[in-house]
């Protein structure tokens, strides 16, 4: 009874060592997996990478089925998101994983750039992984805009309207820019067409070039722990880290469950609440788009928000967009805007934790102010956690060097 099994187990390491000596895949697994050394103290907040990645994998793929019956033209766009709604066979669950899947990629992306600053995962020497990662932001900030034009329904419509018009605060190429962005004197077909493009491949092979970079940098210094060690400065005798772990099977198995318990969440989002009361998905955006009808409240989607707030938040329209952009511009300077002596929140004084804390609310609350309708009393509060938002990163620099901290252990802690 034996012989067949191990038959067949010989014809598959034939047929293994037969690749492998045309093809690098042991090595390659060896390199990545089973002898890649991970902290062996990684928490909950270490799920998010692999997350990230997994969502990115889930839109390509429900962004491949939907461009096999979207129509990218002004006359037909609307219609064929419906008719992928309502007649393609689970086409209404393609659909909702892929926009509801939208938000939960910037919510995962958010996590996982705060976990950043708990532990200090920024830090030299992780400057360049940070940097891809705020590319990586950057992009599928544009991906995520895109996308939303492409139902063309009047939130997609005046959306882009209001995005593009900022170009238009430029002095002197302003005008031009907006135009040469557009296609066309106004948001059209061309514009559809173009938005299209980017969208459904520029951006996605952007993306997967700066993620491939961005682990290849993750992997030349290994990942960073919530205790903030280098558990390279510590080998054993084998000349692995005594702190480490083989990524494979103690993290890939880690990871699995944390899967697991995200598309639990993510099924039961899309189930039962997939527009999340139109956070997700706008109410405005099932009306058809006109040029002649502007919706009473243009907002972008909540992943926008606080950015917008910033721009709301100042009378001038080119200091706005200036200071917008800045917001998002200065995040990519965090490595080196934070000079305190010890990188993880744990051995951190109440000061870094009060600044850290003041700076989430201030982002919460912009994303809030963002969507709200934009009353005298609110465009205040908009000016008040502009200032905080702005102070977080002054402050940082001046007061890290100086805060007062605890001794960081020579070895992970639990
Ligand atoms: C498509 C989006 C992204 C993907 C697929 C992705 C993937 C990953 C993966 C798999 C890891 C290792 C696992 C982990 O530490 O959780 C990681 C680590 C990291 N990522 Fe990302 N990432 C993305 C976006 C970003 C962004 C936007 C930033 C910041 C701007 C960022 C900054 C970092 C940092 C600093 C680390 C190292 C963390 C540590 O070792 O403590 N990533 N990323």
């Amino acid at each position: 009874m034996a012989k067949p099994a191990s038959n067949f187990s010989r014809r598959m390491n034939d047929l293994g060592n037969w690749i492998d000596q045309r093809l690098p895949v042991s090595a390659f697994w060896k390199a990545t997996m089973t002898g890649y050394y991970a902290p062996k103290n990684f928490n909950f907040w270490y799920y998010l990478g692999s997350l990230a990645l997994l969502v990115l994998v889930m839109q390509i793929l429900t962004g491949i089925f939907l461009t096999m019956h979207y129509k990218p033209s002004a006359a037909e766009a609307f219609a064929s998101v419906e008719y992928i709604m309502r007649d393609v066979e689970w086409g209404w669950l393609i659909r909702y994983m892929h926009s509801t899947g939208a938000s939960f990629f910037f919510i995962v992306v958010y996590l996982h750039m705060f976990r950043s600053l708990l532990y200090g995962s920024h830090r030299a020497p992780r400057e360049l992984l940070w940097v891809f990662g705020m590319l990586i932001y950057l992009c599928l900030m544009a991906e995520a805009f895109f996308g939303y034009v492409l139902p063309w329904g009047q939130m997609s419509y005046w959306g882009a309207q209001v995005i593009i018009n900022l170009f238009g605060a430029i002095p002197v190429i302003g005008e031009p820019l907006t135009e040469w962005i557009r296609g066309d004197y106004f948001i059209s077909d061309a514009t559809l067409n173009r938005f299209f493009a980017l969208h459904v491949i520029a951006l996605p092979l952007l993306l997967l070039g700066l993620v491939l970079l961005h682990l290849v940098a993750l992997r030349e210094n290994g990942s960073n722990n919530p205790d903030g060690i280098e558990i390279k400065k510590n080998k054993g005798e084998d000349g692995n880290p005594v702190d480490g772990i083989p990524f494979h099977p103690y993290y890939t198995v880690k990871d699995i469950f944390g899967v697991a318990m995200f598309l639990l969440i993510f099924a039961f989002v899309i189930f039962f609440w997939p527009e999340a009361g139109g956070l997700f998905l706008e109410h405005d955006n099932f009306v058809p788009a006109d040029p002649l009808v502007t919706p009473e409240h243009i907002k972008p989607v909540w992943y926008f928000t606080p950015y917008y707030a910033i721009l709301k938040a100042v009378p001038d329209k080119l200091m706005g967009v200036i200071l917008m952009g800045l917001a998002v511009v200065i995040l990519f300077f965090l490595p080196w805007l934070d000079r305190s002596p010890v990188k993880s929140i744990r051995y951190k004084g109440i000061g870094y934790k009060l600044l850290l804390a003041m700076f989430a609310i201030a982002f919460v609350r912009l994303g809030m102010l963002g969507m709200a309708e934009g009353t005298p009393a609110q465009t205040i509060e908009m000016r008040v956690w502009t200032f905080v938002y702005f102070g977080f990163f002054v402050l940082l620099f001046f007061l890290s060097p100086k805060m007062k901290t605890k001794p960081v252990p020579e070895r992970l802690t639990h």
